[in-house]
């Protein structure tokens, strides 16, 4: 948005106002001029250069500014060209006035969250009413600050079984989402005297950032056809890494590069953090376990409710090598800083097999929304390749070179929110620039799902 609205030499903030390209941008400019962000005689660029800035159809511009010149917003004058009226307009009496330009998207394929609207509320409900009878008044009071025993318990047996974690609770330290792990694991390795820890060239900015907060360097690793080259590992302390499904790229790492990575800690005395923030949702039939099996004293495992639950509930969970557990404690100021009712009441959802359940059941979901978009882009834009569909909430919708940007802003004029792979890219990253999309297939509720989709294969080039 930003650079179109530059060619108009105005700072001006537009949101998105819904479905249909043309409406979307006779709005936004009425609502420009409505509110005298752009002022009466300016004169804007011609058709031909916003249809360019926009990455949208000339004809698409000329109509919105046909529809404005016939609201008498606009004025067009054969060698003056379109330019801001010069008096107010009075809207004819009777009509309704301009509704307020929604606030959110029609249609949003961000990645990031799950179907918030099919969080199990009912057995989340019974879990926790359960959870609150059951627990003895001691637990209310002050806590291990590495979370409750309960809890601890119930993922030590569910992280081995599931995911391969060797898992012992003593060593298991829950945190406020992954985020917040990061933040406590960043701040003990600075003061242990690390300096630096190496991140993916793709990956959330967030996360680097946290860490770049913490004190230490984040530079990149090469990133390739087999995933994230642990070879450019030398001079880092720790590394950062999405071994299971490499965020937002969807490879898994390859196994000659776990082991690699593994034996570079082993070697070093480095560290490995492993963000394992969609294992619960695996499609094929290859389990890709995680890479903390292969050496717990190196590998600090991180999971997260964020994916499999909701992303409110901040709930998360580390477990570390020995002797750092307690240190990471520490560093949470010596207090439990997330809530024990909802700590007991996972407890109880895991123990009780309803996590299963839940997590069956949402894996069925989200499978079928992969598969009916893998079909739909198959047969509407042949073009766009998808990639990293074994796994996960989201899959990467590769296009042709030099057309992610007009793309992401198609979508934005359609009320479609949607994320190019740039954003995901660390500015430093050693890989072949790609032009793609990262579509998060899980956010929509189930009622918007197909018609996100259509909106997401109307804006692809097809
Ligand atoms: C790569 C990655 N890691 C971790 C997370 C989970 O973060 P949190 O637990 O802080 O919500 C996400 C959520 O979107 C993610 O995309």
């Amino acid at each position: 948005m930003a650079e179109s609205w530059a060619t108009l030499g105005l700072d001006l903030h537009v949101e998105p106002t819904g479905p249909g390209l043309r409406r979307g941008l006779t709005d936004a400019l009425r609502e420009a001029v409505r509110s005298g962000r752009l002022a009466p005689g300016t004169r804007l660029p011609s058709s031909r250069a916003l249809a360019a800035d926009l990455g949208i159809a000339r004809n698409t511009v000329a109509d919105a500014y046909a529809d404005l010149v016939a609201e008498g917003w606009l004025t067009a004058r054969q060698g003056s060209g379109t330019r801001v009226a010069g008096r107010r307009v009075v809207p004819p009496t009777g009509t309704a006035p301009h509704p307020r330009l929604p606030a959110r998207p029609a249609y949003d394929l961000r990645p990031g969250s799950p179907d918030l609207t099919s969080f199990p509320r009912a057995e989340w409900l019974k879990a926790a009413r359960r959870a609150l009878t059951a627990a003895p008044h001691h637990a209310l009071d002050y806590g291990d600050p590495r979370g409750r025993p309960e809890l601890r318990a119930a993922l030590a047996g569910y992280l081995s079984r599931a995911r391969g974690v060797r898992a012992d609770p003593e060593r298991i330290v829950v945190c406020a989402g992954f985020a917040h792990g990061l933040k406590l694991l960043g701040t003990v390795l600075r003061a242990r005297g690390a300096r630096a820890v190496a991140v993916e060239s793709y990956g959330l900015d967030a996360h680097a950032r946290i860490l770049t907060g913490c004190g230490l360097d984040t530079a990149a690793l090469p990133f390739d056809r087999l995933g994230t080259d642990p070879a450019g590992l030398s001079g880092a302390d720790a590394v950062l890494l999405t071994p299971a499904h490499q965020f937002p790229m969807g490879v898994p790492l390859h196994r000659d590069r776990r082991t690699a990575v593994v034996d570079w800690a082993r070697r070093t005395g480095g560290l490995v953090l492993e963000d394992d923030y969609d294992g619960e949702f695996r499609y094929d039939r290859q389990p890709v376990g995680a890479l903390q099996g292969l050496d717990p004293d190196r590998v600090v495992y991180l999971g997260t409710a964020s994916k499999s639950l909701a992303p409110g509930l901040r709930l998360a969970w580390m477990v570390l090598p020995p002797g750092l557990a307690e240190e990471v404690a520490a560093a949470k100021g010596g207090v439990d800083t997330c809530g024990v009712l909802d700590q007991l009441t996972l407890a109880g959802f895991l123990t009780s097999g309803a996590y299963d359940r839940h997590v069956r059941a949402a894996r069925l979901r989200y499978r079928r929304r992969r598969d009916a978009l893998v079909a739909a882009v198959a047969a509407r834009a042949p073009e766009a390749r998808v990639s990293g569909i074994a796994a996960g909430l989201h899959v990467l919708l590769r296009l042709p070179p030099g057309t992610e940007q007009s793309v992401v802003q198609a979508a934005h004029w359609r009320g479609l929110a949607l994320h190019g792979l740039a954003r995901y890219t660390h500015l430093a990253a050693r890989a072949e620039p790609v032009d793609a999309l990262v579509v998060g297939y899980g956010t929509p509720p189930d009622h918007a799902w197909s018609g996100a989709l259509d909106a997401l294969c109307a804006v692809l080039p097809g």
